[in-house]
């Protein structure tokens, strides 16, 4: 027995899937301490945007270690935070004419979420907040009040209140009206439903298997919330930071939020850092009011701020595009017509193969990330009774890399339906 298994708690969750010890990683390879090398289509959940060990990120890290500069400051001000708002300012929030302001939250992604629930009660008096089917938005009690997932729920039931799931443009709910029908619940005064603080949405559902919102239901979406103040937030943990192909997922549909949380890759190599972004007239918050102890990782804030240099001079963006298109065509071409039961998703650099409509769907999307992992490939599953294998590269993943992982997750696709 290792030492995980012996004094580590049953909590222990992707080590399950990706049974290694892993040691190095550089790009989109990892090793293992046998030395064996993994090509990395996870990438930390999406926390490795810009790839293990960047070495612009990481130089800057580096040398701001050497420098003896500060590694935690709770939320002082301090160089490196300066400096990290000034660039998120002038990088993000002004060529996208965004107002907000900018909360530094307790270091993962679900305390972004808590944070972003609390101020929209605050700020409307409201209590309800509708959420989506299919949605994932963490594990503290706020974030998963907003869930959809029932494993995860059941962990917590009984406080997850004030919250209603409405339905997604996913399915059986492709050819429904579903905005018709949240219009329907806010203005029936027999719904028995409140009129909400907020509504929060992923426009990809990331860990929901990788569905993706149509643009024009997130304009719907968008008018409706003008029409009944109601706040939309955006959550932008997972498929943030250039994921999609723009920097925020909601960039394609030219809707602005009034909140955003971010998280996962904002903190550049993998560093915990989340934040929520706010509209002015939303900062209810009295000081201190949503404190915590790591606002201020530092290290955070410096490779943070590489990241933002690092996407510009490289012109990640444009770089996203094109490695969609070969993911896209390879998936489409080489996958798909394996069966064509099986189901493709995804925008940017994040995709998923749904073996739902398989018999025992789950089984086979858990021996494909198994063989893959076996082969030499990281990749995680995810949506519906996790029957959704995930393809999600670095966004600065070579194409070399890029095919060769692609060509493991195809050879492992094939021998799994061949039986
Ligand atoms: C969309 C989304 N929101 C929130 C979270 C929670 O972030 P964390 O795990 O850092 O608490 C996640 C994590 O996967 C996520 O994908």
């Amino acid at each position: 027995m290792s030492i995980f298994e012996e004094l580590e708690s049953e909590v222990r969750s992707y080590c399950r899937s990706f049974p290694a010890v892993f040691d190095k990683a550089v790009g989109s390879h990892m090793y293992d301490s046998d030395g064996k090398e993994y090509i990395d289509f996870f990438d930390g959940a999406g926390a490795l945007n810009y790839g293990h060990n960047n070495p612009y990120i990481m130089g800057k890290v580096v040398e701001y270690i050497q420098s003896q500069g500060i590694t935690h400051a709770l939320d002082l001000s301090t160089r490196a935070k300066e400096e990290f708002l000034t660039t998120f300012r002038e990088k993000i929030l002004i060529p996208r004419g965004m107002p907000h302001r900018v909360m530094f939250c307790g270091s993962t992604g679900t305390n972004a979420v808590e944070a972003a629930l609390k101020i929209a009660r605050k700020a409307t008096g409201r209590d309800t907040v509708f959420a989506f089917q299919g949605a994932f938005h963490g594990m503290t009690a706020g974030a998963l009040a907003v869930t959809s997932d029932a494993t995860d729920r059941k962990r917590l039931q009984g406080n997850l209140s004030d919250v209603v799931f409405m339905p997604f443009p996913y399915g059986f709910n492709t050819s429904f009206d579903t905005i018709g029908y949240i219009r329907n619940v806010l203005t029936d005064d027999h719904s028995g439903v409140s009129l909400p603080a907020a509504i929060i949405l992923e426009t990809v559902q990331a860990e929901g298997g990788v569905i993706v919102a149509p643009v024009e239901w997130l304009q719907q979406l968008r008018a409706l919330c003008d029409e009944f103040g109601i706040l939309l937030i955006c959550d932008e943990i997972q498929i943030g930071c250039g994921r999609t192909g723009t920097f925020f997922s909601f960039e394609r549909a030219g809707i602005m939020p009034d909140l955003v949380t971010l998280s996962k890759s904002i903190g550049g190599a993998g560093l915990p850092m989340s934040l929520l972004l706010l509209k002015p007239e939303i900062d209810k918050w009295l000081p201190g009011e949503h404190n915590g102890t790591f606002r201020g990782n530092q290290l955070a804030f410096v490779a943070g701020k590489a990241a933002l240099e690092f996407l510009e001079d490289n012109d990640l963006l444009s770089e996203v595009k094109r490695k969609e298109a070969i993911v896209k065509n390879y998936l489409e071409t080489k996958i798909l017509p394996m069966d064509d039961r099986l189901e493709l998703r995804g925008i940017g650099l994040i995709w998923g193969i749904e073996f739902k409509n398989l018999p025992d769907g789950s089984a086979l999307s858990k021996a494909v990330s198994r063989k893959c992992f076996d082969n030499g490939l990281v990749i995680e599953r995810a949506g519906r009774g996790d029957s959704v294998v995930k393809p999600l590269p670095a966004l600065t993943i070579p194409d070399e890399d890029l095919t060769k992982g692609l060509r493991i997750l195809k050879d492992a696709v094939a021998e799994v339906l061949q039986g």
